[in-house]
């Protein structure tokens, strides 16, 4: 119930004018987000390599409603890009980008350009893109656009949802074409047609998924701070002999960072989703749904200073 309302409350406009001008916000943002400039991801960045890690950087924004704000996504990725690529760190941090945020609702081929000129800049940089996946009514879109994309730049990575039915076919075809994938167990409010709703449906899912990708995957990337599903993960990737290098756990900026450590400590590549910019209230909100905890202490610090 907490999580619908949270969801919802995601997409609503009103909500998010109070929610991003309450005095307290960036203060409690900070514990989910780097921050709003590119200095500030540099050097989030920084820290997460100098710890072990490896990093996926997520200009905030989605949904966008106009060109200009899809042109200034992309001028803010390859400004990014060439940053990371300044500082030396572009061996261990790459971008994942929402289609949505770079004109996926206004034109398709506009968004195959923008999403072209961020893979060029990436490929000039020496790394790799990843394209997020979004709510179930984009998946046909974001899967069609990733194909054309991978003909000429195959390292482009992508987004599975456990939770979305169609998930078990859509995983087989990036099998076939030996893409990179991460799984995650999907984070939009989804009808119960398309996608499994219960705990237990999405968490057996995402092990039927995992198993299939660390059979046979090229590039497998788990992305959950779900402790029996990273000790499935790491159980799995033991029994089926795959290589440190030919697979990653990845989990969100902010959470679950000693586990993340952990890991890597323990010879697995980990990599840390790192999102920045000023657009943070719908990723903010996402996050407070999945965890009471979270907005436990989204509402402390409301508290304390009212
Ligand atoms: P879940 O939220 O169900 O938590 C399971 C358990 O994990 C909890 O019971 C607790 O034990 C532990 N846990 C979770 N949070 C914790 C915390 N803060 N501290 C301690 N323990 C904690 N979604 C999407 O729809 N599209 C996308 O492109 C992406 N991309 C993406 C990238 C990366 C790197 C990650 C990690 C996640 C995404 N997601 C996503 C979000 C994803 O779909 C999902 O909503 C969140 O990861 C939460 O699901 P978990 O698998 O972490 O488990």
């Amino acid at each position: 119930m907490l999580r619908r309302v949270l969801l919802s409350a995601s997409r609503n406009q009103s909500v998010a004018r109070i929610v991003r001008t309450a005095p307290v916000s960036r203060d409690v943002v900070r514990r989910f987000v780097a921050g709003e400039t590119t200095e500030s991801a540099v050097a989030a960045t920084e820290d997460l390599v100098a710890a072990g890690l490896t990093v996926s950087l997520d200009h905030l924004g989605e949904d966008t409603r106009d060109v200009a704000a899809a042109t200034g996504v992309v001028k803010a990725y390859v400004e990014l890009l060439s940053a990371l690529d300044a500082h030396g760190l572009t061996g261990g941090a790459e971008v994942s980008v929402k289609l949505s945020a770079i004109g996926q609702a206004l034109d398709d081929a506009m968004c195959l350009d923008h999403a072209m000129q961020i893979i060029d800049a990436a490929t000039r940089a020496g790394t790799t893109v990843t394209f997020d996946m979004e709510d179930h009514t984009t998946t046909d879109a974001t899967l069609d656009t990733l194909g054309t994309v991978r003909k000429e730049h195959p390292q482009t990575g992508a987004v599975i949802q456990a939770y979305l039915r169609r998930s078990a076919a859509d995983v087989e075809d990036l099998i076939r074409s030996k893409a990179r994938v991460r799984l995650c167990k999907g984070a939009y409010k989804e009808p119960e047609s398309v996608a499994y709703t219960s705990r237990k449906e999405v968490d057996l899912a995402y092990v039927r998924l995992m198993v299939r990708l660390l059979e046979d995957g090229a590039y497998p990337m788990l992305a959950t701070h779900d402790p029996r599903l990273v000790a499935i993960g790491e159980s799995l990737a033991t029994r089926l002999q795959r290589v440190p290098a030919s697979y990653e756990f990845q989990m969100l900026y902010g959470i679950r960072p000693v586990e993340q450590r952990r890991l890597a400590a323990a010879g697995h590549r980990v990599r840390v989703y790192v999102p920045y910019g000023e657009e943070w209230y719908g990723y903010l909100m996402r996050r407070l749904a999945e965890r009471p905890a979270n907005l436990a202490f989204f509402l402390r610090a409301l508290a304390t200073t009212t």
